[in-house]
C-alpha cells in the first residue's frame, strides 16, 4: 500500500505570504547537522562513475529554477538548460533522467519549442511538466488542444493508478497547483491516465517507458506533497543515489580549483556575507597560502562586524587576511553627501579604488575568486532582465572584473543559496555568520538618510544592536529575511523625565521575502515591538521616536535608500 502523508506543518504566523525557503532551510540545517555533526566534515570522494545529474529542460517557465531547486533537496545534482542544448553538451554531465519544465508557448506556435529527438533516444526516464507534457504527447502521437477552460491556481488532484511509482506515497486526492490553456484531448499510443482533475482528465499521464508527463506544477509551494513527486521520480525512477552531499561537493570543488589555479594566485573580496565566506574557506582549502583575502572595513558595518569577520577566518580558519581600516576615507568621500544614488556610486567607487590598491600590492595575481550562486547565473542569461529598468545602482564585490585584468573562480556557480549554507557548515564556518541576514554593500551610509557622519553612525548602531539582540531573543532573526533599523532625518518633539526633547525618528524594518525582488513587512508580536522601542528610546542618545515601517516590495524597497 502506498504511504500515505500528513499535511504540511503550520507556518508562523508573522507570514502572510508562506515561503518555501524557510521549510528547506530548516531542513537543510537538520539535515546538515545529521550528516555532520558540528564538526568538518571528512571528504569521501565520489568516482565518476557515481556522479549522477538530472537534467532539467527549460522550455521558459517562471518556474523553471524551482525544478532544479526541488531535485537538488532530494540530493541529486541537476542542471537547468536551455531546451534545445545538443547532446554533446548534455552527455559528460552524465545525466540518469530528463525534466522537462513548463513554459509559455502552445504546441502549435510557429517554432514553438520542443525537446529533442535525444530525450527519447537515451532512453532515460523523462518527465514533463505542463508545456514540456503537452510537447512530448505532440511528438508521440497524442492530441494536444484548447482546453474548453483554463485553469490557473489550485485544483484537486485524484489518483487513477495509486501503484504508479511516480505517485507512490500520495494522498488519493491532493490540492495541485495548475497554470495552463492547452491541454492532452488524446492520449499518445502506450500512454495511460495515471490522475486526473476536474477540468484536466489526463492530469498525469505515463507510458511504460518511464516516460511521464504533469499537467500541473509539482515544483511549487502550492503543490503541498510536490517533493514527493520529485523523490519518487529521481530516487525511484531515475535511480539516482542522492549523493550530492556538502562533503561530495567540497572534495570535488577542491580538485577543480587546484586543476584551474595551477601554480597561480588568487584574490578575494570578503564582503562579510555568506557567499564570500564560503568560497574563500573552500580555495583555501585547495590552494592554501596561494589565496589572499582581503577584506575593507568601510566604517558602514553593523556593530562589531569587522571584528566578527576578522575572528571568523583568522582565528577558527586560520585563514591570512590583509585587513585595511578605511572607515577615514569612505567617510571623507560621503561628507555632505545626501542623495542616495551618490552615496552608492562613491562608496562602490571607493571600494574598487582600494581593492586595486591592495591587489597591486601583492604582485601578480591571475584569479579572482568571487561567491556567485546559480540564481545569479541563470538570472544572467534570461533575456528578461536585461530590459529591466534601474532603480538602484546595486554595489557589490561583482563591479570588480570589469576594471581589472583578472580571470574569475566562481565555485559556488552552481548552488542555490541553501546549499551554500551547508557547504559552509560542512567547512566548519560558525552557524551566525552561515545564517547571516543580507547585508547591502553600501552598508549603514544607505540606512541613516541625509549626510553620514560619525555621530550619526554611533547613533544607527546602537539602535541596530537593540533590533538585532531583540529579534535573536525571540528566536525570529532566520525567519526574517532582513531585519534592521533606518535613521530618519526627521526630529520630533518628545517629553522624557519633565523635560522637553528634540530627538530623531528611528525606523524599524522587518521583511520576509523569497528571493528580495518582491518582500512583505513581517507582522512581528506587538510586545517584541514594544520592547525594541522602549530600548531604543532608552538606551539610545538623541532618538525619542520609534516608528515599524509596514510597507511590502513593491511599492517600497527593502533599503530606504
Ligand atoms: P532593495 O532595497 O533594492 O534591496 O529592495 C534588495 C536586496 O538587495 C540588498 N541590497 C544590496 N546588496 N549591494 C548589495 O550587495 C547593494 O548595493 C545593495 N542594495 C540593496 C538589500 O539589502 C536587499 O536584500
Amino acid at each position: 500500500m502506498p504511504r500515505r502523508k500528513s499535511s504540511p506543518e503550520k507556518k508562523p504566523d508573522i507570514y502572510r505570504v508562506t515561503t518555501s525557503d524557510d521549510i528547506e532551510v530548516s531542513t537543510y540545517l537538520e539535515l546538515a547537522k545529521e550528516l555532520h555533526g558540528e564538526q568538518p566534515v571528512a571528504e569521501p570522494k565520489l568516482p565518476p562513475g557515481e556522479r549522477e545529474t538530472i537534467v532539467v529542460l527549460d522550455f521558459g517557465s517562471q518556474y523553471s529554477m524551482l525544478i532544479a531547486r526541488r531535485v537538488r533537496e532530494c540530493q541529486v545534482y541537476c542542471e537547468l538548460v536551455p531546451y534545445d542544448t545538443p547532446w554533446d553538451k548534455i552527455a559528460p554531465l552524465n545525466p540518469r533522467g530528463f525534466i522537462l519544465s513548463g513554459g509559455p508557448a502552445s504546441v502549435y506556435d510557429p517554432g514553438a519549442p520542443l525537446p529533442l529527438p535525444y530525450i527519447y533516444e537515451s532512453h532515460l526516464p523523462v518527465m514533463g511538466i505542463c508545456h514540456g507534457m503537452l510537447a512530448m504527447a505532440h511528438h508521440l502521437g497524442g492530441r494536444v488542444d484548447r482546453g474548453a477552460k483554463h485553469e490557473y491556481g489550485h485544483t484537486i488532484l485524484h489518483l487513477s493508478d495509486e501503484e504508479s511509482p511516480l505517485l507512490e506515497g500520495l494522498p488519493s486526492s491532493m490540492p495541485v497547483w495548475m497554470s495552463h490553456g492547452d491541454q492532452i484531448t488524446e492520449l499518445p499510443p502506450g500512454f495511460r491516465t495515471l490522475a486526473y482533475s476536474e477540468n484536466s482528465p489526463y492530469a498525469v499521464v505515463g507510458n511504460d517507458a518511464g516516460i511521464y508527463g504533469l499537467q500541473f506544477h509539482p515544483e511549487v509551494v502550492h503543490t503541498a506533497d510536490g517533493k514527493t513527486i520529485f523523490q519518487n521520480f529521481v530516487l525511484k525512477i531515475c535511480g539516482c543515489k542522492g549523493n550530492w552531499t556538502p562533503a561530495n561537493f567540497i572534495s570535488d570543488s577542491v580538485d577543480k580549483i587546484k586543476d584551474k589555479v595551477g601554480d597561480g594566485r588568487v584574490v578575494c573580496a570578503l564582503s562579510g556575507g555568506v557567499d564570500s565566506a564560503v568560497a574563500a574557506p573552500l580555495i583555501d582549502r585547495a590552494i592554501g597560502n596561494k589565496l589572499t583575502c582581503i577584506f575593507i572595513n568601510n566604517g558602514l558595518l553593523r556593530r562589531d562586524e569587522p571584528e566578527r569577520v576578522l575572528n571568523t577566518f583568522k582565528r577558527n580558519l586560520k585563514m591570512d587576511i590583509v585587513y585595511v581600516d578605511a572607515t577615514d576615507r569612505f567617510l571623507d568621500r560621503l561628507k555632505e553627501v545626501t542623495d542616495p544614488e551618490q552615496k552608492r556610486l562613491r562608496v562602490g567607487n571607493e571600494f574598487i579604488s582600494i581593492f586595486e590598491e591592495e591587489a597591486a600590492k601583492l604582485g601578480k595575481i591571475d584569479f579572482l575568486a568571487q561567491g556567485t550562486l546559480y540564481p545569479d547565473v541563470i538570472e544572467s542569461t534570461s533575456p528578461e532582465t536585461k530590459a529591466a529598468v534601474k532603480i538602484k545602482s546595486h554595489h557589490n564585490v561583482g563591479g570588480l572584473p570589469a576594471r581589472m585584468n583578472f580571470t574569475l573562480i566562481e565555485p559556488l556557480r552552481f548552488l542555490f543559496k541553501d546549499e551554500v549554507r551547508n557547504v559552509g557548515l560542512a567547512l566548519g564556518l560558525p552557524e551566525d555568520m552561515i545564517w547571516r541576514q543580507p547585508f547591502p554593500g553600501p552598508g549603514l551610509s544607505i540606512r541613516i538618510i541625509g549626510e553620514v557622519t560619525r555621530e550619526r553612525l554611533e547613533i544607527l548602531r546602537a539602535g541596530d544592536w537593540i533590533l538585532m539582540n531583540e529579534i535573536k531573543n525571540a528566536k525570529l532573526y532566520r525567519q526574517l529575511w532582513q531585519s534592521f533599523a533606518v535613521l530618519t532625518d526627521v526630529r520630533s518633539v518628545g517629553v522624557m523625565g519633565d523635560y522637553r526633547t528634540y530627538g530623531y525618528l528611528m525606523a524599524v524594518r522587518a521583511i520576509t521575502s523569497e528571493d528580495a525582488m518582491t518582500a512583505d513587512w513581517a507582522r512581528l508580536p506587538h510586545d517584541l515591538l514594544a520592547r525594541i522601542s522602549d530600548r531604543i528610546i532608552n538606551e539610545v542618545p538623541n532618538v525619542n521616536r520609534v516608528v515599524y515601517d509596514i510597507t511590502s516590495k513593491p511599492p517600497a524597497t527593502i533599503e530606504w535608500e
